[in-house]
């Protein structure tokens, strides 16, 4: 989603004429994108911002001005204490409030003298009304927002404070957002949101669309080949999105966190659902999609859990075997309810969990990966890491390296599977 947002204020800033560069040195305008979610991130934010900072001071050595920015959930949430720590930074703005840049950099660069912006106001409402519609495609895949912000509250996640109550953006907006993207040679979409499966989109005629009603018109749309989604949850997991998944161009592939194995720490989790309901999603997509590739989000040493609810963890990864799967130390975050639980986990104790689990999951890997060893799998290339070489995506969303001529790059073609690594696939051409 951040890397969603830096590309819509690249789209924001481009009629000012400001373009992205990849250095820092000699741009006029630093924006620092940054994230809440885990620990240490304001402490990120401030030893990235220290060394940012030389850049503006070497500008202002040859008289020239440097607009720096902190954006982001950061930003959204430790707003005043960010403008008061650094008071080099010009612009503090949260991620509902970036479609207003061309006047905030107004304001800060203001020829009736400049005016330091503090903006983390709420506008979840009308942020995407504010935003270009005009979308640059950067190759192949594109991601877009579709749905925004949470009503979740689980107990340990930050994300119903920085980024809001749930917000679903309009179906036609998002489907002429994909033709735009596919005019430009993007043949897949990946529609974003904290909780993307609740979206439920309100149209011009006044009714409601789900996101397997969004997807199935998106692949309506020629020379779109793949639909992915993330992230969802299990709460709201609806029977037509699964079914959506028999549809050729809806890839088979399902991020679904579950963070615990244990029906206890679920609960205190606030996850509003027990393991058994996961393993009965699960078996609904394999039924739809035998070979669906399966995904998912774990964190250790939630107050509280006991060696058993941690095996309870391991018992269901060792049921659901995972294609790939994300796993954190739980870190409190400010203002959540999990910061002032007690039964705090030992730090020893949740890296020993976390090595274990993550051991099991990196042989699932493995696993998946290997057994797709000798299939053709259509793959879309994305990139040139190498002379002569092409990187790409399967189905099942693993990363694929083929020698191969730049020329395909964006484009798809078959690949067949010659090895793997453990995490990413090698491959070959499979000329037809
Ligand atoms: N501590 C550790 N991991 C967290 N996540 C969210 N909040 C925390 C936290 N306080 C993880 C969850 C979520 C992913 C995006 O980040 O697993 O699904
Ligand atoms: Fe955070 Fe996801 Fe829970 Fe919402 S559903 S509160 S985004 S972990």
């Amino acid at each position: 989603m951040n890397a969603y947002d830096s590309r819509k204020m690249a789209d924001v800033l481009a009629p000012m004429g400001y373009n992205e560069v990849d250095e820092p040195e000699g741009a006029d305008m630093i924006i620092l994108n940054t994230c809440h979610i885990r620990e240490k991130a304001t402490e990120k934010v401030f030893s990235e911002l220290g060394r940012l900072k030389k850049h503006k001071q070497d500008a202002e050595k040859e008289d020239r001005k440097v607009l720096m920015a902190v954006a982001g959930c950061v930003a959204q949430a430790e707003g005043d204490f960010i403008a008061e720590r650094a008071p080099y930074v010009d612009m503090v703005f949260g991620p509902q409030s970036f479609g207003t840049l061309p006047e905030m950099v107004a304001e800060a660069t203001g020829a009736y003298g400049k005016k330091r912006i503090i903006n983390t106001d709420f506008e979840e409402e009308d942020k995407f009304d504010k935003l270009p519609e005009e979308t640059i495609a950067t190759g192949p895949t594109a991601f877009l927002a579709v749905q925004e912000g949470c009503d979740k509250f689980c107990t340990f996640c930050v994300v119903p404070y920085t980024r809001g109550g749930e917000y679903s953006r309009r179906p036609e907006a998002i489907l002429d957002e994909v033709k735009a993207l596919r005019d430009q040679g993007v043949r897949e979409v990946s529609f974003l949101g904290q909780n993307v499966n609740a979206y439920h989109g309100l149209n011009a005629d006044g009714e409601t669309k789900s996101l397997a009603e969004l997807m199935l018109m998106t692949a309506e749309i020629d020379g779109i080949e793949r639909i992915r989604y993330t992230t969802s949850h299990p709460r709201d997991m609806q029977d037509d999105l699964i079914e959506s998944h028999a549809h050729p161009k809806v890839m088979p592939y399902l991020h679904l966190p579950v963070q615990s194995g244990s029906n206890k720490i679920l609960k205190a989790m606030n996850r509003k659902h027990e393991r058994d309901l996961y393993f009965e999603i699960i078996e609904k997509f394999r039924k739809v999609r035998p070979d669906i590739a399966i995904s998912g989000d774990f964190i250790i040493g939630f107050p509280g859990e006991t060696d058993q609810d941690f095996e309870d963890t391991m018992d269901l990864v060792r049921q659901i075997k995972y294609s790939s799967a994300y796993s954190f130390k739980y870190s409190p975050r400010p203002g959540t309810t999990a910061a002032k639980m007690g039964g705090i986990i030992r730090e020893d104790i949740k890296d020993a969990r976390l090595q274990e689990l993550q051991a099991l999951l990196n042989q699932q890997m493995r696993d998946f990966n290997e057994q797709t060893i000798g299939k053709e799998l259509p793959t879309l290339f994305d990139g040139t890491p190498r002379e002569g070489q092409l990187y790409g995506r399967s189905p099942y969303n693993q990363a694929i390296y083929v020698t191969g001529h730049p020329r395909l790059d964006g484009q798809m073609d078959t690949v067949r599977i010659t090895g793997t690594n453990g995490k990413s696939l090698m491959g070959e051409l499979v000329l037809l």
